[in-house]
C-alpha cells in the first residue's frame, strides 16, 4: 500500500471486531511513530500499549459515554507527553504537534497492516493516569483504539467518510484569503 492509499483508506471506524495484536504489530506501530520528525528531534511522545484482557478491562472505566464501541478494541495505545519535553518557543508549545505527527504515522502504518486505529478524546485522563500509573506532568493526549473493521450490518452505517471542508475553505494561495 502506498501512502496515498493509506491516507484514503484510514477511517475511524466504530464497528470493530477482535484481531490479534502480536508483538510484531506493536513494534511496527512503535517504529512508525519513532521515526516521526520533532522540533530539535526532541521526540516528546510516550506510548503504553495495553493488550491484556485484564488491562483492556480496566481501561473500560476510562472511556466516556458514547465510546462504548471502544470496549471491543483488541488493544489501546495510550499516547502521552509532557509540554516541557519539547520545544517551547515564546508562546508556541510543540509537544502536541510533534506527538500528533507520530500518531498520524502510527495510524497510517496500522491502516497498511489492515487495522483500524481510531483516536479518541472521550476518556477520563485522571482514570488513565491512575490505571496505568502515569506520573503527574504527562498529558494524556489521545487513546488509539485498535481493532479490525467489522462488517456487522446491525451496527451504524459507516459506509461514508464524514464530510470534510472544501479545499478553498482550508487553503489559499500566496496570501490569506477569506479562510
Ligand atoms: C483528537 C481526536 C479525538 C476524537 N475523539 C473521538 C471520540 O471520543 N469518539 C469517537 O468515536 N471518535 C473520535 N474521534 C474520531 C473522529 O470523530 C473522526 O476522526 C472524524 O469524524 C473523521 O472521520 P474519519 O477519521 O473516519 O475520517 C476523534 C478523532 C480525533 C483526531
Amino acid at each position: 500500500m502506498d501512502v496515498k492509499d493509506a491516507i484514503n483508506n484510514r477511517r475511524s471506524y466504530r464497528n470493530i471486531e477482535p484481531v490479534q495484536i502480536g508483538d510484531d504489530i506493536v513494534s511496527e506501530l512503535a517504529e512508525a511513530a519513532r521515526l516521526a520528525p520533532s522540533c530539535y528531534n526532541k521526540q516528546p511522545w510516550k506510548f503504553v500499549f495495553v493488550r491484556s484482557a485484564e488491562g483492556l478491562q480496566k481501561m473500560k472505566q476510562a472511556y466516556s459515554a458514547g465510546n462504548e464501541w471502544a470496549h471491543k478494541g483488541s488493544a489501546v495505545v495510550v499516547v502521552f507527553a509532557s509540554r516541557e519535553s519539547d520545544c517551547i518557543i515564546k508562546d508556541r508549545e510543540y509537544y502536541l504537534f510533534d506527538t500528533g505527527i507520530a500518531v498520524g504515522q502510527m495510524m497510517l502504518r496500522a491502516t497498511e497492516l489492515g487495522l483500524v486505529a481510531h483516536p479518541i478524546a472521550g476518556y477520563s485522563p485522571d482514570k488513565v493516569h491512575e490505571i496505568l500509573s502515569i506520573p503527574d506532568g504527562f498529558n494524556i493526549i489521545t487513546l488509539l483504539v485498535l481493532g479490525k473493521k467489522s462488517n456487522d450490518s446491525d451496527n451504524d452505517d459507516e459506509s461514508e467518510r464524514p464530510g470534510r471542508l472544501g479545499l478553498s475553505e482550508i487553503c489559499s494561495s500566496e496570501q490569506f484569503d477569506s479562510l
